[in-house]
């Protein structure tokens, strides 16, 4: 069968190659590939600047964003043949931090979790694949053509977790939030804050697109242009930054209304310096109970949460989140970005 491998901290390894179909082990499905997502990180990995092949082996098998039909499922796994699965991407170190022994993988202390298609374990991007019942998760059956969304969708839902978590330290109502960047994770951020009821707002540089009319379509307001100035005219309650870039992280940071919550969900790469004024950002965080958090990856509850998210969400929506699907073989048109992409997608079969 195809898969998509590469030679990680190995610039332009990425080639599909031919592999030995998985055998399930005993309380694992069997998945055909439906869809497989690609992010930032699938990036910075075929960047040569990212990545673990499992202990022993040169490649790894990329893709942690997933989207499959069961093809066999354990008896009495409750899953069956034709169920729309998607695959979390962590497991617990193996000999577990607390945290990891606590289910809350996603907050690893010891840094020895493993990632499906980033750190030391094969990815999702293959003809077919294997999951552990208990990390694969089940998808409405709805969710087709977009159930891949799910891996993106639990980043937001952990944020969106950790900001509800946090506002109960005291008393909290938030009433207004910015997104800033209206990439996946920012949009399905958004879509989170809309189905919260809340007054969303999203920042993005582009003009023109898909981005200001999925915003829209949202019930939420796309704003362009310099950050500082949208995020002092908005004073959110909260901030959900997916940008990684310094200037937005500081803008939102120094801006938000009293008990304010920044949420940053943006990888940056290292080396980006700015001159910023820490004296008043100290200041006004402290007089004003602030905080700034940041979050990656997801749990079960999360994958739960963002699987609900996305039944709740308008399938058309959806669909327009995915921009380009492009076959696996030809995945390098998939790794150039194109003016207008949103969320680029392999597809299988
Ligand atoms: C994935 C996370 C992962 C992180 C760091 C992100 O792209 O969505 O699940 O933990 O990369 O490896």
């Amino acid at each position: 069968m195809r898969a998509l491998t590469l030679t990680p901290l190995q610039k332009d390894s990425l080639a599909v190659a031919d592999v030995p179909e998985p055998e399930p082990g005993e309380g694992d499905l069997l998945v055909r590939a439906l869809l497989t997502g690609v992010c930032g990180t699938d990036h910075e990995i075929a960047a040569g600047e990212y990545g673990w092949a499992p202990p022993g082996r040169d490649r790894l098998v990329i893709g942690h964003e997933s989207l499959g039909r069961v093809i066999r499922a354990p008896g009495g796994s409750g899953f069956g043949e034709g169920d729309l699965v998607a695959g979390v991407v962590r497991r617990p170190d193996p000999e577990p931090c607390g945290a990891c022994a606590h289910g809350q993988f996603d907050m690893c202390r010891n840094g020895r979790y493993t990632e499906r298609g980033i750190k030391e374990l094969d990815g999702y991007a293959s003809d077919q694949w294997t999951v552990e019942t208990r990390y694969a998760v089940r998808l409405d059956p709805g969710l087709a053509e977009t159930g891949v969304l799910v891996e993106p969708t639990s980043v937001v839902a952990k944020a969106w977790d950790e900001v509800e978590r946090v506002g109960r330290r005291g008393w909290f109502e938030p009433r207004t939030v910015l997104v800033t960047g209206a990439g996946p994770i920012g949009l399905l951020a958004a879509l989170l804050g809309v189905q919260r009821g809340l007054d969303v707002h999203v920042l993005d540089r582009v003009t023109d697109g898909p981005k200001p009319g999925l915003v829209a379509d949202l019930g939420a307001v796309y704003h362009s242009g310099d950050a500082a100035g949208v995020v002092k005219a908005l004073r959110p309650d909260v901030v959900i930054e997916a940008t990684g870039v310094a200037s937005v992280v500081f803008a939102a940071m120094a801006g938000t209304a009293p008990y304010g919550i920044v949420c940053l969900t943006g990888v940056s790469s290292a080396g980006h310096t700015i001159t910023v004024d820490a004296g008043s950002l100290n200041r006004e965080i402290v007089l004003e109970n602030d905080v700034v958090i940041g979050s990656v990856n997801a749990n079960l509850g999360h994958y739960t949460a963002a699987a609900d998210a996305l039944a709740k969400a308008d399938p058309s929506w959806l669909g327009r989140l995915i921009t380009r699907r492009v076959p696996v073989e030809r995945f390098a048109e998939a790794f150039a970005a194109q003016p207008g992409d949103v969320k680029v997608v392999l597809t299988f079969g």
